[in-house]
């Protein structure tokens, strides 16, 4: 059955290929290399253009559908038949390890009440909660404590001079950003990080049912540690994301206490599991191009273009997930309900089809718009933010040290797929 493919530009005009859905058991197999080899992991890359190559929709042997061309994954992740469908029901796992497992399903149905795993309408009644405070001009007035924070960051790892990157900075900085942002005091963000990292695994695709088990757990002790905190703000209301949420429950009956405290988690999770890799992922990509980090520190003002283009090379966040709620199709072929999709955003900013000379890293690229926040009405609500904090720290680290040597040219990749990161970058900084 035909499907077509868009040849297009960042402004979407499209030149129309027809394309099939096909099953391809050589794209089951390089899907399996990215997702639980190390040389994969190292480097996924190859294998997407191997996959997009060999057939840009496909469906697996396992199930679900996978989409990896730019156009596609655009098309799946705005169509509105394609959702969450996160109803614990289909359980969220992916491939035939966690189908249908009903611990996996636990913990979906446990993450579903936040806007990230909800669907219309509760995702509209959810995201609107609070989106207010991330729009872009809400975010500018952020601009002097950020650069605040960097600054200090930079003093410290000035004064080190060695330093393992990741824990150095690129943790704290968006930690510190967002637990202000949402109000978790500065003394217990440390703690409830390895929480975080537990819960974000969940979302793999792949993972141990230990893993999963731990995830769970670490929803239900996150639940009770902002829950706490919700009714402490209660009785004492200060400025930050905590205290509008607990006014919003009180005024309006439609929220459940549940979805507010899941609000909260998912704020903060979000806002620095993401951003600390665009850091590192963006760091080891400048270092590893030395002329693009040379053009970077003599041009300051290249900030915005070189944040969105290192998020395009090397996202920190490589998959989405899409489930039909109703009949729909792909360009044509038909979709049945339940049917899941894999959207391979990191495959997708790497579509020659879309993005000119795609293998390369070119700072000043224009017109482009990489895959890496989604698109459609999940779209990233922290956009702006990782944007702001990404150019106000990489320009400021280029701006304040001479020499930035890689001391460990291969660092090792996090074991995790959806969400890609380093585990440790270490460097000597001059
Ligand atoms: C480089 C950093 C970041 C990346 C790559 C990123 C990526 C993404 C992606 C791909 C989605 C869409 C998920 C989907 O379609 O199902 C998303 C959603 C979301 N992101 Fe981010 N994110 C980043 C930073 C942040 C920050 C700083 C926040 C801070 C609040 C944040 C909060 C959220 C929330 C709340 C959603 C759910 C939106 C919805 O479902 O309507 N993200 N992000």
């Amino acid at each position: 059955m035909n499907s077509v493919r868009h040849r297009g530009t960042a402004h979407g005009d499209a030149e129309l290929t027809p394309v099939s859905i096909v099953s391809d058991p050589m794209v089951d197999g390089l899907l399996m290399q990215v997702l639980i080899t190390p040389e994969g992991r190292a480097d996924p890359y190859p294998l997407y253009a191997q996959i997009r190559a060999a057939a840009p929709v496909c469906r697996t042997s396992f199930g679900p559908l996978v989409v990896s061309g730019y156009a596609d994954c655009l098309a799946v992740l705005r169509d509105p038949r394609l959702g969450r469908g996160a109803d614990g029901s289909r359980g969220g796992g992916l491939l035939p390890s966690g189908d249908g497992s009903s611990s996996r399903g636990e913990f979906f149905e446990r993450s579903r009440h936040n806007m990230l795993l909800a669907d219309p309408p509760d995702h509209t009644r959810l995201r609107q909660l609070v989106s207010r405070t991330f729009t872009p001009r809400r975010v500018d007035e952020l601009r002097p404590a950020v650069q605040a924070l960097v600054t200090q960051l930079l003093d410290d790892m000035a004064e080190a001079g060695e330093v393992e990157f990741m824990s150095a900075f690129a943790l704290p900085l968006p930690m510190a950003v967002i637990g202000e942002l949402v109000g978790v005091p500065a003394e217990e963000r440390a703690v409830l990080q390895p929480l975080v990292r537990a819960v974000a695994k969940g979302i793999e695709p792949i993972l141990t049912e230990e893993e999963n088990q731990a995830a769970i757990a670490g929803i239900e002790e996150l639940g009770g540690y902002f829950g706490d905190l919700l009714e402490e703000r209660r009785r004492r209301p200060a400025d930050d994301l905590l205290t509008g949420l607990a006014e919003a429950r009180d005024r309006d009956d439609r929220l459940t206490d549940y979805e507010v405290v899941s609000t909260a988690i998912l704020l903060f999770a979000a806002g620095f599991e993401t951003t600390t890799n665009l850091l590192g992922n963006g760091l080891l990509a400048l270092l590893r191009h030395p002329d693009q980090l040379a053009a970077w520190r003599a041009d300051p003002g290249l900030g915005p273009t070189a944040v969105d283009e290192l998020l395009r090379w090397d996202s920190p966040v490589q998959l989405n997930l899409r489930a039909a709620l109703e009949p729909a199709d792909l360009h044509g072929e038909p979709i049945e309900p339940g049917q899941r999709i894999i959207v391979l955003q990191g495959a997708a900013n790497r579509d020659g089809l879309h993005f000119p000379e795609p293998e390369t890293l070119d700072l000043a690229r224009a017109d482009n718009v990489p895959m890496s926040f989604g698109a459609g009405i999940h779209y990233c609500i922290g956009a702006a933010l990782a944007r702001m904090e990404a150019d106000l720290a990489l320009t400021g680290l280029l701006q304040r040290f001479e020499t930035i040597e890689l001391l460990d040219d291969e660092p090792e990749w996090r074991a995790s797929f959806t969400l890609r990161g380093l585990l440790a970058l270490p460097l000597r900084v001059h």
